[in-house]
C-alpha cells in the first residue's frame, strides 16, 4: 500500500510526529510550506487568527502527486482553538478531489483536545476521511502514549484496502 504524510510544521513537533508516523508505516512524506510570514508575535496573532477564520493560505508547490497514493495522512498543529494551521487545511482543499482516503493527525500545546478541528477536516473531505485521528499534545510527543497512539493509528491505516 502506498502512503503519503503530508503535513505542516511551524516548530518542529507535527514534523517529529510525522517522522515517526512515516517509519512506522513506510510512508512518503510531502512537507508543507506555508508562503505568508508566520515569524514573531505577529505571526502568532494572525496565525491564530486565520486559524479560527479558517483563512485559506498560499502553500509552496507539492512535490507528490496524491493520486498515486492509496492513503494520504495530512497533519498540521492547531492553531485557534478550532482549526489546523492553514497550509494543512488549504492542501487539503486543494487535493481533495485526486486522494483517494485520507486520515488525520494534528498536534497541539494545551491540554484540551480539539475534535472541533478534527471535524472540520473531515467536513472538507468529501465523505474519503477515516473516523480515526491522532491527536497528541507536544509534551507527549516522547511518552509512552505518544507510542500507544501511533501504534493504533497505524494499525488503523494499514487495514486500508
Ligand atoms: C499561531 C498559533 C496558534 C496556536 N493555537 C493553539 C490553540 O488554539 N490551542 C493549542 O492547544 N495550541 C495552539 N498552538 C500551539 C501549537 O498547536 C503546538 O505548539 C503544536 O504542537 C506546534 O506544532 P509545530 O511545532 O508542528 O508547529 C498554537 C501555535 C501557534 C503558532
Amino acid at each position: 500500500m502506498k502512503i503519503l504524510i503530508a503535513y505542516y510544521s511551524k516548530t518542529g513537533v507535527t514534523k517529529r510526529l510525522a517522522e515517526k508516523l512515516s517509519s512506522k508505516l513506510g510512508a512518503e512524506i510531502e512537507v508543507l510550506i506555508d508562503k505568508k510570514k508566520r515569524s514573531g508575535i505577529l505571526g502568532w496573532i494572525f496565525g491564530g487568527r486565520d486559524g479560527m477564520k479558517k483563512n485559506p493560505t498560499e502553500i509552496g508547490k507539492i512535490k507528490h502527486d496524491p493520486s498515486k497514493y492509496d492513503v494520504v495522512i495530512v497533519g498540521g498543529p492547531l492553531w485557534g482553538f478550532n482549526s489546523v494551521a492553514p497550509a494543512a487545511r488549504t492542501f487539503l482543499t486543494q487535493n481533495i478531489d485526486k486522494i483517494r482516503k485520507v486520515a488525520f493527525f494534528m498536534t497541539r500545546g494545551g491540554a484540551k483536545p480539539s475534535t472541533a478541528a478534527l471535524l472540520d477536516l473531515k467536513d472538507v473531505s468529501s465523505g474519503k476521511a477515516l473516523d480515526d485521528t491522532l491527536d497528541l499534545r507536544e509534551s507527549e510527543l516522547d511518552s509512552d502514549i505518544s507510542r500507544e497512539k501511533i501504534e493504533i493509528f497505524a494499525k488503523v491505516i494499514e487495514k486500508i484496502k
